[in-house]
């Protein structure tokens, strides 16, 4: 079988490699999954480059989250599913966990808990998203931030796929968003998708229009995935008491520029009007919360999807040979859909 593989740390495309390796054997409480489908989310390339919360162990099979496929055969002591079935499989390895187990390659093995039924209308494109992305989302909104119907919700990069499931997610249960986007190109289509009030930091200042949207109460809820100077402005918009989750540093997509990675905060305001800024981070969760809790999650994820209220981006799909389309494709400014690696010919899912 195929593997996509990563020799040491280093740029994606200088050591990353497809190899020959031989189809491993289901052990006891696994699934021996043949993968049809896999994101390349910018953290997969980020543990290429040891620049993630983790570092596996060198030479790593890439893609570190999350894939779609079909059992292939099941180990012993597995009940509950059904060989053929389509699955999503959970890769993210929990911090502190066990090591981390690779995506990009033909077959993989996988623990049986780590699994999720596919619903039947999600074509592969989607489905291959369906863990990380809308998890995220629906951890931000409903648990770390628990934003209520009527509150305003502030988050940035607004068009990415995350961003985007916040607004579903958030006009399903009546949470107003104010959305902020770096190019105004992207305003119509967040007001088009539900967005309740778009700042553009091209040509807005992102503390004045706050002010001007949220009124005197202002906003005590946000999330941020951009950090840097963007970040130090979503902190100095909240009002008194506000909290900040901070998930995502876009400033430095390389995670190489040490100012656009820090978060200027002002300690006035800190302090002053006791804000709290933090981090989320969806393989601590794992790491930290009960496997029946993690399925309880993950089940909601697969219900809001099914049923529509969660919407997930198709992606763009490359052959698992033409990787490195895909990678160049994942640096590219404004490329405006997730990379995926297809690995099967008769795939049912995403845009050509
Ligand atoms: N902490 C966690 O557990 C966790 C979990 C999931 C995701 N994440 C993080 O969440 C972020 C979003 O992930 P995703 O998969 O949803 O992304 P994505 O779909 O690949 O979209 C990337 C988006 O980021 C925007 N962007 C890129 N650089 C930016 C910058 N410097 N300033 C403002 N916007 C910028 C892009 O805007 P344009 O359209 O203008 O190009 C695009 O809309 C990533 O940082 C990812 O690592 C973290």
């Amino acid at each position: 079988m195929r593997a996509l593989v990563a020799g040491g740390v280093g740029e994606p495309i200088d050591v990353l490699r497809l190899e020959s390796r031989p189809v491993p054997a289901a052990a006891a409480g696994q699934a021996l999954i043949r993968v049809t489908a896999a994101p390349v989310h910018a953290s997969d390339l980020h543990v290429v480059r040891g620049r993630y919360g983790f570092t596996p162990e060198f030479p790593a099979v890439g893609g570190h989250m999350e894939c779609v496929g079909r059992i292939e055969a099941l180990g012993p002591d597995v009940g509950g599913w059904q060989v053929g079935q389509r699955v999503v499989v959970v890769a993210v390895p929990a911090v502190p966990g066990p090591p981390a187990v690779g995506t990009w390659q033909d077959y993989l093995v996988a623990d049986a808990h780590r699994l999720v039924p596919v619903p039947d209308r999600l074509d592969d494109g989607r489905a291959c998203q369906l863990a990380v992305n809308p998890l995220t989302a629906l951890l931000l909104v409903t648990r770390e931030l628990r934003a209520q119907p009527g509150e305003w919700l502030m988050q940035t990069a607004a068009g990415s796929t995350v961003g985007r499931l916040v607004i579903q997610l958030a006009g399903h249960l009546g949470v107003r968003t104010i959305d902020v986007v770096r190019r105004r190109a992207a305003v119509e289509e967040i007001t088009a998708l539900g967005g309740d009030a778009v700042i553009c930091t091209e040509d807005e200042d992102v503390v004045r229009r706050v002010t001007e949207i949220a009124g005197p109460a202002g906003v005590r809820k946000a999330v941020d995935c951009v950090a840097g100077q963007v970040g130090a402005q979503v902190s100095r918009a909240l009002a008194p008491g506000g909290e900040l989750v901070v998930y995502g540093a876009l400033s430095t997509h390389r995670q190489t520029d040490p100012a656009a990675l820090t978060i200027p905060l002002l300690a006035r305001s800190v302090i002053y009007e006791t804000k709290a800024v933090r981090g989320f981070w969806l393989n601590r969760w794992f790491g930290t919360t009960s496997p029946t809790d993690a399925l309880r999650a993950l089940s909601e994820v697969r219900h809001l999807v099914a049923d529509d209220v969660l919407s997930i981006p198709p992606g763009r799909p490359f052959p698992l040979e033409r990787f490195a389309e895909a990678l160049a494709f994942a640096e590219a400014p404004a490329h405006g859909a997730k990379p995926l690696l297809v690995l099967d010919d008769d795939r049912d899912g995403g845009d050509a």
